[in-house]
């Protein structure tokens, strides 16, 4: 039987405390090319869990009192739900080192090793990192510490089994260059090459003195090392040994992603374990970039750990996701902030895509009865199609190559040209001329825009498609990548405008209630508030700013004078709902230029997470009233 299934793994998570940021980074981005896969189609294998044996959970549990069993299943089911339940990680199968199908497969590998001399009994000598479960000889330490992360190592003396990595050397190697692919980015690629190059000794697979792990087979004072136990995880979650047809159908691997730390293990002792199987190594191992703060790693060792559980609470999942996706090209490292998160939400998903989605419906229901007209002619929409073509052809080709913020980059691309679209068909002065035809295909073009924009997005994002779709007026979910081509036949559906479907984040909101209490006491006094003129004022004008989604310009007559002041409220309201409308504003205000036009005030305004309303007063009164 060939092979059908797109076969996609994350890292097995160690279950030692709960999972940060810097996992759900992997998984998030795991889960996008499964997805994304799926949509086209393809029948997919995406596997996660955990790696549960070993020296290191072996101690947290001792401390904690508990069984390694006991002290790691709540963590596990954790990991299984809140977080990646919450995240939307659509694993097909979530594997634990602790199942007996793994400890099965696990000894049976290692007894076919022995049998055929890969895998023989020695003494081990050298160092180990029990934070990296590693073992290193002498000469690869540097200043007497560990190579990978730098903490103390220890001296370990005692008998082992040892597996000959050295037997595989020259295959191995002749693999990586054969295959470029292999070893992704190739950055990775050339530091493996160097260090195969220095020369593969053969790595000690087992422990005494350990009895958390899976014993080798016939020698139970002996504990099979971590990484051997845990590498087997993908061969287990294939059905290897086990289902024999479910083992065809998906092996290879078509990508495995792993930490650039964890870059070694998988290209070098991995490929070795599966050449002495006689199996086909993975078509992909991708080692993508760290989460930084500030400049170290986020970790929990290094005391910086960001909980995801708390972002999803705080933000929900698709900002969450997005940002996770989007801001770090995938390979490369990244710096982890919340500002970012959050300009990044206000940026691309409130700002451009929630204007264009509610400005679009507003004018589908005040220029065309809520209905979307037919497609009549190609060539107003034509730059739309294009660049939505465009589009869809540079996710597929973005995603084979692993690069997901180079798709969301497509994708959002296209949003900011229908943006810039409406500023230059101006629908408005379109309505007001006879030429109900252009009218009529613009805003066709912008409707369908955002329907292809939410097909696009599928893999992604986890609720926005739908909700985009429902102010579209569209029942079906996405089904189908295929949908994303321009020039569907949407003549009379009826949109469904609602609230923006992303509320801009303030800052100070989501901040400054991170656990600690607002401080309210240290606020102004009445001299610091008699010192704003707040008045009353009426609006005479109101435009939209060009090359602004979200200012609007109005003019106010304040008692005394018409005064221009640039708002930021244009999602929220249409100019024409605003003329004659009371406000408040702040008359003293030093003007501001803000978009090359000079400010004079401010108007208040109200929002909270859907809405924001200008202040008004219950009554008309006269311009110039101090409000106070
Ligand atoms: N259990 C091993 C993997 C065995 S796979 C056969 C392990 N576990 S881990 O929990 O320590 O880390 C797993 C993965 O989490 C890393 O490879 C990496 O993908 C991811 N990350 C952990 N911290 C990270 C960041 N700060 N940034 C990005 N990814 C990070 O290693």
């Amino acid at each position: 039987m060939g092979r059908q299934v797109w076969y996609i793994t994350t890292p097995i998570y160690y279950p030692s405390d709960n999972l940060h940021v810097g996992h759900a980074y992997t998984t998030v981005a795991a889960d996008a090319l499964a997805r994304f896969h799926r949509l086209r189609g393809e029948e997919v294998l995406f596997v996660t869990g955990t790696d549960e044996h070993g020296q290191k959970i072996q101690k947290k549990a001792d401390q904690a009192g508990l069984s390694p069993l006991d002290f790691v299943t709540p963590i596990v089911d954790y990991i299984r739900n809140p977080l990646w339940q919450r995240l939307g990680i659509s694993y097909d199968d979530f594997i634990r080192t602790t199942e007996p199908r793994h400890r099965e497969v696990v000894q049976s590998i290692f007894q076919t090793l022995l049998d055929q001399g890969d895998i023989y009994k020695g003494v081990y000598e050298g160092w180990y990192c029990l934070p990296d479960e590693s073992y290193w000889t002498e000469s690869k330490l540097i200043d007497g510490r560990c190579p990978d992360c730098g903490r103390p190592v220890e001296r370990v003396r005692q008998e082992s089994y040892f597996f000959r990595l050295s037997r595989y050397q020259d295959r191995l190697r002749a693999h990586i260059v054969e295959h470029p692919d292999f070893i992704q980015p190739p950055s990775r690629r050339h530091e493996m090459l160097n260090f195969i190059d220095a020369g593969l000794e053969d790595l000690s697979v087992s422990r005494t003195g350990v009895s958390w792990g899976i014993a080798v087979p016939g020698d139970p004072d002996h504990v099979i090392y971590v990484w051997f136990d845990a590498l087997t995880n993908y061969l287990t979650a294939a059905g290897y040994r086990q289902d024999s047809e479910r083992f065809n159908a998906v092996w290879p691997p078509n990508v495995q992603l792993v930490g650039k730390e964890i870059v070694r293990f998988h290209t070098v002792i991995w490929p070795i374990i599966l050449m002495a199987l006689g199996v086909a190594l993975p078509t992909r191992v991708f080692g993508h970039g760290w989460l930084l703060i500030g400049q170290a790693k986020m970790g929990k060792s290094m005391g910086n750990a960001v909980d995801p559980v708390e972002l999803l609470d705080r933000y929900g999942v698709d900002p969450v996701r997005h940002y996770l996706l989007r801001e770090v090209p995938f390979g490369a490292d990244g710096s982890y902030t919340e500002e970012a998160l959050i300009l990044r939400t206000n940026v691309d998903l409130a700002n451009d895509l929630g204007n264009l989605l509610s400005r679009t419906t507003a004018m589908i229901e005040r220029f065309a009865q809520g209905r979307v007209p037919a497609r009549i002619a190609e060539r107003d929409d034509g730059i739309l199609a294009q660049e939505a073509a465009r589009a869809y052809r540079e996710v597929e080709a973005a995603m084979e190559q692993l690069a997901i913020s180079d798709a969301l980059t497509s994708i959002f691309r296209l949003i900011g040209r229908a943006n810039k679209y409406i500023e230059e068909k101006k629908p408005w002065d379109l309505a007001r001329s006879d030429d109900r035809v252009t009218l009529h295909n613009v805003l066709y073009g912008l409707w369908e825009t955002l329907r292809v924009v939410s097909v696009l997005l599928t893999p992604f994002l986890l609720e926005t498609p739908d909700k985009i779709r429902e102010q579209l007026g569209l029942e079906q979910p996405v089904e189908n990548y295929r949908e994303a081509w321009f020039g569907f036949d949407a003549e009379g559906i009826v949109v469904r405008r609602q609230a923006p479907i992303f509320p801009r984040i303030e800052k100070n909101d989501a901040l400054a209630t991170d656990g600690k209490e607002v401080d309210i006491t240290a606020s102004a006094t009445i001299d610091d508030f008699r010192k704003l003129d707040f008045r009353i004022g009426t609006v005479r004008r109101c435009e939209v700013v060009d090359g602004a989604d979200r200012l609007l310009k109005l003019t106010v007559f304040d008692g005394q004078r018409d005064r221009t002041i640039v708002s930021g409220i244009r999602p929220y309201y249409r100019p024409e709902e605003l003329i004659g409308q009371q406000v408040v504003l702040v008359a003293n205000l030093k003007p501001v230029k803000v978009r090359g036009i000079m400010s004079e005030g401010m108007l208040l305004a109200g929002s909270d997470s859907q809405e924001l309303s200008i202040v008004a007063p219950t009554k008309r009164l006269a311009e110039g009233a101090r409000v106070k």
